[in-house]
């Protein structure tokens, strides 16, 4: 874990910060479409992604620089701040996750060949590919998986 970093579980008040850190990190990424407003996004935020996912917050001096968020076995987003990436925060996050789950799943889109190569690195593997037909942006996606030793998903 990078020095100075602190992970803890996500609450009703980090909506706002998370939001930022969705928002900015999905700006880089330029082969999304832009589906929602700004203010849909926060709503989204507090009422689904937090009210319905363990969230766990990564700290860095203070400042939310990052965050996971997981029901049961599906991991269902990973963002770090694009100001904050490459400093093992993400890893960190993963690792996180992968402590408090006995194995993990996940969709990411092909197109992001840096969080793929990242998840293999942490031991997921390719399980299934879509056209895109499955997820609201209509991206050729990627499934990958995980399982701690001994444990079969
Ligand atoms: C994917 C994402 C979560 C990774 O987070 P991150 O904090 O940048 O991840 P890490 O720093 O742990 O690892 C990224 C790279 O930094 C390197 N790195 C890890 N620890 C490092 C450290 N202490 N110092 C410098 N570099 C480090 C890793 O080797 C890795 O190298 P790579 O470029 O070969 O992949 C982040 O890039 C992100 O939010 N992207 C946009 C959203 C996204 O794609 N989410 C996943 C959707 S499924």
């Amino acid at each position: 874990m990078p020095p100075g970093l602190k992970i803890r579980d996500g609450g009703p008040a980090d909506a706002g910060s998370l939001t930022a850190i969705f928002l900015g990190a999905r700006a880089g990424m330029p082969y999304l479409p832009c589906l929602h407003t700004d203010a849909e996004t926060r709503w989204w935020m507090a009422n689904v992604v937090l009210a319905g996912h363990a969230v766990r917050v990564a700290e860095a001096a203070g400042r939310v620089v990052g965050f996971s968020a997981r029901s049961g076995e599906l991991l269902a987003h990973l963002y770090v701040d694009p100001a904050a990436q490459g400093a093992g925060i993400g890893s960190a996050l993963l690792a996180d996750a992968q402590m408090a789950a006995p194995a993990l799943r996940l969709f990411v889109f092909a197109a992001n060949a840096g969080a793929v190569s990242l998840y293999r690195r942490h031991g997921f593997a390719v399980i299934g590919r879509s056209d895109g037909s499955r997820n609201e942006e209509g991206l050729p996606d990627v499934e990958m998986e995980w399982a701690a030793s001994g444990h079969e998903p």
